[in-house]
């Protein structure tokens, strides 16, 4: 390993190095209210057991709500129930809604740590001054995740590959029609046991790359975490199954020609010289806390990175002249996937390189487990 390069941090990369605040004075801003017919031991350890992406949910929820007399107020940590909401929410027509997806992670001494909360919050915040909705503060945001991790602190699993996914999410409750924001919002954060997002370790999955649908465009909502843009990806996604690739890569929506991301995921390229590129902020793409940790463990590594606009053109032409031999994807839920076969209008090929990407994906992963030193103060102690 050499010396780390000194990377210019991003906006969000800035607001998430605020110093965290301790754990104990968070999780009290949420009193706890049991719930009264949590799931028997039986059917948690089953659930536990039997691990899905996001289909079985824990005992507990934490809320609060936002208007403009009050502020953020009434948190709790409370049963997790179907939500009261009126028919005529803003969210259920206008879509005005953020969330985000983090994980906590049992180590092998039972206690509990998540990864870069502060990103996360950040991240929301930023999401929301897009979508025209209250910010939260930091505070609330880990004193809700604390508090929640705590209270169902069972539901964390234990098996290899496993964490506990947590869903912070905001929603505008203002029952209302007319189209402007909200002046009421709730927030809330659910949580799942989870297993691995894509079955199978580190299998590698295929890539279909679209040129008929965009997931984002200039000026719009690509940047911020909002229902909207997975909406808009669900058809192209379904086409692409339908021809056998797990995943759709979307180009820019000004020039179709510029790599951007997948669905829900980053991308980076390894080329044979032993550089990585991965596509530079734009504006249309969301901003990864696991893409932002894997540029600092290429730097740490002495791999140079740029992120750059990277066309399919440059692309295909590096793959078939066999100067680009890996590529990965990367986020909260997938953490880091080998991409196989990226394939698209005139072009299909196979990628065979995974070194890189097992070696990042271990990396990642041990710090993420406790198996792997910290250098970073990227893990925070919730249990
Ligand atoms: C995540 O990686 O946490 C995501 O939010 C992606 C996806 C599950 C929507």
């Amino acid at each position: 390993m050499t010396e780390s390069t000194v990377r210019q941090l991003s906006e969000l990369e800035e607001a998430a190095a605020v110093p965290v605040p301790n754990a104990d004075e968070v999780a009290s801003r949420f009193p706890v209210s049991q719930n009264p017919t949590p799931a028997s031991d039986e059917e948690r350890a089953q659930a536990l057991r039997d691990l899905d992406f996001g289909t079985t949910f824990s005992d507990h929820l934490a809320i609060e709500a936002w208007n403009p007399e009050e502020g953020w107020h009434g948190r709790s940590v409370e049963a997790y129930a179907p939500l009261a909401l009126d028919p005529s929410a803003a969210v259920l027509h206008y879509g005005q809604e953020i969330f985000e997806g983090l994980k906590a992670y049992r180590w092998a001494d039972g206690s509990v740590w998540t990864f870069r909360p502060t990103f996360n919050a950040a991240r929301m915040n930023q999401s929301a001054v897009r979508m025209a909705m209250p910010s939260l503060p930091v505070e609330d945001f880990l004193g809700s995740i604390v508090q929640l991790v705590r209270v169902d602190a069972n539901w964390v699993p234990s098996i290899p590959d496993s964490a506990l996914y947590l869903r912070p999410m905001m929603i505008a409750s203002e029952p209302f029609l007319g189209v402007r924001p909200a002046r009421e919002y709730l927030y809330l954060v659910i949580a799942s046991p989870v297993g691995p997002y894509f079955k199978g370790g580190l299998k590698p999955v295929s890539i279909w790359v679209s040129t008929d649908y965009h997931r984002a465009a200039p000026g719009g909502t690509g940047a911020a975490k909002t229902g909207g843009n997975y909406a808009a990806s669900l058809l192209p996604q379904q086409l692409a199954a339908q021809q056998g690739f797990d995943q759709v890569c979307y180009l820019d929506a000004a020039t179709n020609s510029v790599l951007e991301e997948l669905g829900g995921m980053n991308v980076f390229v390894r080329r044979a010289d032993g550089t990585v590129l991965t596509p530079a902020l734009s504006g249309s793409i969301l901003e990864g806390g696991t893409r932002s940790a894997i540029m600092q463990l290429l730097a740490d590594r002495g791999v140079p990175v740029t992120e750059t606009a990277l066309s399919l053109a440059e692309l295909v032409a590096g793959i078939e002249a066999g100067e680009i031999t890996e590529m990965f994807a990367c986020g909260t839920a997938a953490v880091v996937t080998p991409i196989g076969r990226i394939a698209g209008d005139g072009f299909d090929f196979t990628l065979p390189g995974t070194e890189l990407t097992a070696a990042i994906h271990d990396e990642l992963g041990g710090i993420q487990r406790g198996l792997v030193p910290d250098r970073h103060g990227w893990m925070y102690r919730l249990v």
